[in-house]
């Protein structure tokens, strides 16, 4: 189940009114504590800008500013609605002032080059069929030295934990998630596009591939979630 890029937009144009209550009650709350170790993997001395591509609601960049007062985010996203809500938020916990979210597509960013200490995106990349695209633009905004963390969904390795997760994620998640989002199909594409997603090598080659080294994988919750880092050489 491919989606083009304007249908993906479309998507989260949908679904955004309740983006995060869904999120939040289909993962038990384990996406907060996802995007806190992320932040928490950033390391940033002092003042720092920090580029959260395919932003959303802002959740990241709200974690990002938590954990490191000397950081700025921009927060980048082609759905005006994802960020409306991101605005709001960015605004009821007063960081405001720190985070900045502006319409733009992961594929062709508006910014300048080596500019960011740090990138993240969390959950994003796999919406994007042109990957090598978005990779290199991370590469290119970065500054020399600056971190890339990626974080996407995936099954976990163990075959029991894997077998019982499949069942919840391929069966009950699409209907139910469907159902909170008022669609029929945005929870089905979360599925199979994390199916269609590459492996963890396969990623891990294309991440060096636009030019990222130190690449290394942190799993979360038994894999269910994954952060793949790189750094672009200094
Ligand atoms: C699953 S949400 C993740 C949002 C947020 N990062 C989070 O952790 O909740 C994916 C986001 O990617 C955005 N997106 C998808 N393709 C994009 C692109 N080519 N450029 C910018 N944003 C994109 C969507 O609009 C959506 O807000």
């Amino acid at each position: 189940m491919a989606m083009k890029d304007y249908q993906v937009k479309r998507m989260f144009e949908n679904i955004a009114f309740s983006y995060d209550f869904q999120n939040s009650f289909l993962s038990l709350r384990r996406d907060s504590y996802w995007r806190r170790v992320m932040a928490q993997c950033l390391r940033l001395p002092g003042e720092t800008l920090v580029l959260d591509m395919a932003t959303g609601t802002g959740e990241v960049a709200v974690e990002i500013c938590s954990h490191h007062p000397g950081a700025r985010v921009i927060g980048v996203d082609f759905s005006p609605k994802m960020l409306s809500m991101g605005r709001r938020k960015a605004k009821l916990k007063k960081f405001d002032s720190r985070i900045h979210l502006t319409l733009a597509d992961g594929r062709k960013l508006p910014l300048k080059s080596s500019s960011f200490e740090a990138a993240t995106i969390a959950f994003g990349i796999r919406n994007i069929e042109e990957r090598d695209q978005a990779l290199r633009e991370f590469y290119r905004v970065l500054k020399p030295g600056g971190q890339l963390l990626i974080m996407e969904f995936d099954i976990p390795d163990d075959p029991l934990l894997g077998t019982m997760y499949r069942l919840y994620f391929d069966y009950l998640l699409p209907p139910l998630g469907n159902w909170l989002s008022r669609t029929n199909y945005a929870y089905s594409y979360l599925a199979s596009s994390v199916h269609d997603f590459p492996t963890e090598q396969g990623f891990l080659e294309e991440i060096g591939r636009a030019g990222f080294t130190s690449l290394g994988i942190k799993k979360l919750t038994y894999g269910i979630a994954k952060i793949f880092r790189g750094i672009k050489s200094a």
